[in-house]
């Protein structure tokens, strides 16, 4: 594992943006795997600038988004189709239709994680898997006690996931209490793994992800095994990790 301390969140962007753009500019048809959330926007941000001034060029990549929530459709404004095309989609020329997404309007949720197991499958895998952490672990919506080898599934959201992503909703009460997730064993499966992290909230959790028990009690441990992960994190966010 490659920890690479950033400057600050900025610098943390930055760096992650360049990782992105290296891989798309060595392989024009990449297979991006995506996260929603406060720490990858302004990686986006980056990335839409670079493809903007004629530096970066997505007309043949493709992305899979980790995780949706289950009941949002892509015109709803909570839904993670909605952040991705907001803040990334829109502003770069990938063709949308190369672009994923959980379906969270689908009602059967055995059929919708097969089908989007089965398209990553069909992309040829993901070759470098965008992360952030969350204050419990979570990777993708893979709470605490997930099954380190499972695919993508709907999982019911606990209450600290529900508490920390409200404050994107009108009230606690208006989030959703499912989500289609990749699981960790899908997460594992792509060819690099690229974690941001930034905060001093996130400290606790980083120090237990990186260095501590691989468990399933912290779901992010298990990158700890992973044969290509960078970790690009600002100092407040390592300030717990002993090195
Ligand atoms: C979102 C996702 C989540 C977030 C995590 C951290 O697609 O996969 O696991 O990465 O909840 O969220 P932020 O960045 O808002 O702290």
């Amino acid at each position: 594992m490659r920890i690479i301390e950033a400057k600050d969140y900025q610098d943390m962007s930055r760096k992650a943006a360049h990782i992105l753009a290296a891989q798309v500019t060595l392989k024009p048809e990449s297979v991006l795997g995506l996260a929603t959330g406060s720490t990858p926007i302004g990686t986006y941000d980056c990335l839409a600038e670079w493809c903007k001034s004629g530096d970066l060029d997505f007309s043949k990549a493709a992305t899979v988004n980790l995780d949706e929530y289950r009941g949002l459709d892509h015109d709803n404004d909570q839904s993670y189709y909605y952040f991705m095309n907001k803040h990334l989609y829109s502003r770069i020329n990938i063709d949308p239709s190369r672009t994923h997404v959980p379906d969270g309007t689908q009602p059967d949720p055995a059929k919708e994680s097969r089908r989007y197991e089965e398209l990553i499958r069909s992309l040829g895998g993901v070759d470098i898997q965008l992360l952030g952490i969350g204050h419990d672990g979570h990777i993708g919506f893979n709470e605490p006690n997930s099954f380190f080898d499972g695919d993508t599934h709907c999982v019911d959201l606990t209450e600290m996931t529900i508490e920390a992503n409200k404050r994107f909703f009108a009230s606690a009460d208006e989030v959703p209490r499912q989500a289609y997730t990749m699981g960790i064993g899908t997460i594992m499966r792509a060819r690099k793994l690229l974690m941001i992290i930034s905060g001093e909230d996130k400290a606790d959790i980083t120090a237990a992800a990186l260095c501590g028990e691989v468990t399933p009690q912290v779901p992010a441990s298990i990158i700890q095994f992973h044969p290509d992960v960078t970790v690009i994190a600002d100092p407040a966010a390592l300030s717990k990790v002993k090195r």
